[in-house]
């Protein structure tokens, strides 16, 4: 009878241990040791053949029960197991796909950009075109063709950064303003010229409204009959659309070696007047140097700096913010 014995002890203490499993390798740990190929089932199972008749027919059918027991026990908590695996699975690989999307930080332009660009599209929509040139330059075109005589402080050395390019008929330096393009412009096409110029511009300056580089926006008319009025109304007018309709300006006579009347274009915002851009009539010196005959044409000039524009507007009382690479203070100006 030691079998029958074996049998009901598996039968007391399987279910318990089924029950218990806690996943499913150890389920099938389980069910090889229960019922399985080296189970005592199976052994209690094989040695059926040598019991007497009586005695196998009982211990037979008492496998056959517990043996069913057990299976199914086993198919019950297998598929519990199964359910939750599962469902672990789903969780741990859960897309919420109504979640907003991570955005990565999106650039946005530069304070200085910006205000070139409206610059250039006030004079756009006044039928300006655009022009631009190169920031190396010949002592020619930045100095020579503009009138700029030699003895002028602003050639020399403590003021312009010169740059060695060998032997090269004239020196060759940074520009120091978008001015040279009026030259440049107009050796290469007949008037009627409408035409500003952005650009960089470098000087040997520094300190908190000096940069060693800069930007400059030039403006140059060049046709028949142009007068300093249309100088003023067009100057005026584009200082309306950058600060506001009501804003004031005032033209103060200055000088200039390229233009001739020249003057300084002031604007009243904030309470104060502001100088905002050189300006003045183009001197026939300078028409004679590209070839234009000054009794035919007369025109007009202007330049102004880019980063000026955006310290009077935003209220920057040190240039060097606008160089900064901190963002917190360039999103300011977004
Ligand atoms: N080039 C001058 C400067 O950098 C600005 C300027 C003044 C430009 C008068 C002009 C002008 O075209 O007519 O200070």
């Amino acid at each position: 009878m030691e079998a029958l014995q074996r049998l009901d002890q598996l039968e007391s203490e399987a279910p318990d241990r089924i029950a218990a499993a806690s996943d499913l390798e150890n389920l099938a740990r389980i069910e090889a040791e229960t019922v399985g190929k080296r189970s005592p089932l199976l052994e209690i199972r094989r040695g059926l053949g040598s019991l007497p008749d009586e005695e196998r027919r009982e211990v037979g059918r008492r496998v056959n029960e517990v043996a069913q027991l057990l299976g199914s026990l086993i198919a019950q908590r297998r598929s519990i197991l199964e359910t939750a695996a599962m469902d672990e699975a789903l969780r741990a690989e859960e897309v919420d796909v109504t979640l907003p999307g991570r955005r990565p930080p999106r650039g946005t332009r530069h304070l200085i950009d910006a205000i070139q660009q409206e610059v250039v599209d006030i004079f756009v929509s006044m039928g300006y075109t655009v022009a631009t040139g190169p920031e190396a330059e010949t002592e020619f075109y930045n100095f020579t063709a503009l009138n700029i005589p030699y003895t002028h402080p602003s050639r020399l050395e403590s003021d312009t950064f010169y740059l060695d390019y060998g032997e090269v008929p004239e020196g060759t330096l940074l520009r120091t303003h978008t001015s040279p393009m009026q030259a440049r412009y107009m050796e290469l096409h007949r008037p009627p010229v409408y035409i500003v110029v952005p650009g960089r511009v470098f000087r040997r300056d520094s300190d908190s409204t000096h940069t060693p580089s800069f930007h400059q926006i030039e403006g140059l008319a060049v046709d028949t009959d142009i007068t300093f009025a249309d100088l003023k109304g067009t100057l005026a007018h584009f200082a309306r659309l950058f600060f506001g309709p009501d804003t004031k300006t005032k033209f103060i006579p200055h000088y200039f070696p390229f233009t001739e009347p020249s003057a300084e274009m002031h604007a009243y915002a904030d309470g104060r007047w502001l100088e905002l851009l050189g300006c003045g009539m183009v001197d026939p010196a300078v028409f004679g140097h590209v070839g234009y005959d000054p009794d035919q044409v007369t025109g007009f000039a202007f330049g102004m700096g880019i980063e000026r524009l955006a310290m009077v507007r935003h209220g920057i009382t040190d240039i060097r913010a606008l160089y900064d690479p901190d963002l917190r203070i360039l999103r300011q100006f977004r």
